[in-house]
């Protein structure tokens, strides 16, 4: 897919007031300092649209951008940060709960989890949650080109072993680089083939 146009269009906390359209919609989510926003703008050639940042815990909204004038990206904000009160941080689950029940234009929930790192239980938790509630969703393994390659292969192995021990088959899974530019095809061909079908 050829990305043509890129724009943001707003911030919500609440998910009613996120855009009345029923416009396919993307949404990314992981760790906080993961690279969500990095792969977005990977994604949309786009040095800016989402907001890096070296402090952890930057994207604290539900960010919709309108991408080709026919789909939504949606950036959310980073879960597990360390840094935040607990009353934030259930305020903070709330209204991503409440996204993810109350979204119905969400077609798939891209999961980015870090390729360095072996299963973390909060990604571990969240996807049985996504995939009991059914939700679709695939993994996106990001910061590819801190690894050799043949690391990489060991560690999506790993992975993929240690997903299959309490889920029933490994999501459909993208490799990806944001400082590298690796996987920006494959993600969007993917993205592509769901609105086309
Ligand atoms: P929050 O919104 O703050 O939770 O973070 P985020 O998940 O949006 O991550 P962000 O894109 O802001 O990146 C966090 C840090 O990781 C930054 O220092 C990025 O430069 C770095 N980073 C992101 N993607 C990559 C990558 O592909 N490779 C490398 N080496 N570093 C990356
Ligand atoms: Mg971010």
């Amino acid at each position: 897919m050829l990305i043509k146009s890129a724009k943001f269009v707003e911030s919500n906390s609440d998910v009613l007031k996120c855009p009345k359209s029923s416009l396919p919609e993307y949404a990314f989510i992981g760790r906080s300092n993961v690279g969500k926003s990095s792969l977005i703008n990977m994604l949309t050639n786009h040095k800016n649209l989402a907001k890096v940042s070296g402090k952890p815990g930057k994207t604290r909204l539900i960010n919709h951008f309108l991408i080709n004038d026919n789909w939504h990206l949606v950036d959310l904000p980073g879960y597990g940060y360390a840094k935040v009160s607990k009353k934030e941080k259930r305020t903070f689950q709330k209204y991503i709960t409440a996204y993810f029940e109350k979204r119905p234009q969400l077609v798939n929930t891209f999961v980015l989890v870090d390729i360095r790192h072996e299963v973390q239980p909060i990604d571990l938790d969240f996807m049985i949650w996504l995939g009991e509630s059914t939700i679709p969703f695939s993994i996106i393994f990001t910061k590819a080109d801190k690894l050799k390659s043949t690391q990489i292969e060991k560690n999506v192995a790993a992975y993929s072993a240690k997903l299959l021990e309490t889920w029933a088959e490994m999501p459909p899974y993208f490799i990806t680089s944001s400082a590298h530019k690796i996987g920006r095809d494959d993600i969007l061909d993917y993205i592509n083939n769901i609105n086309k079908s």
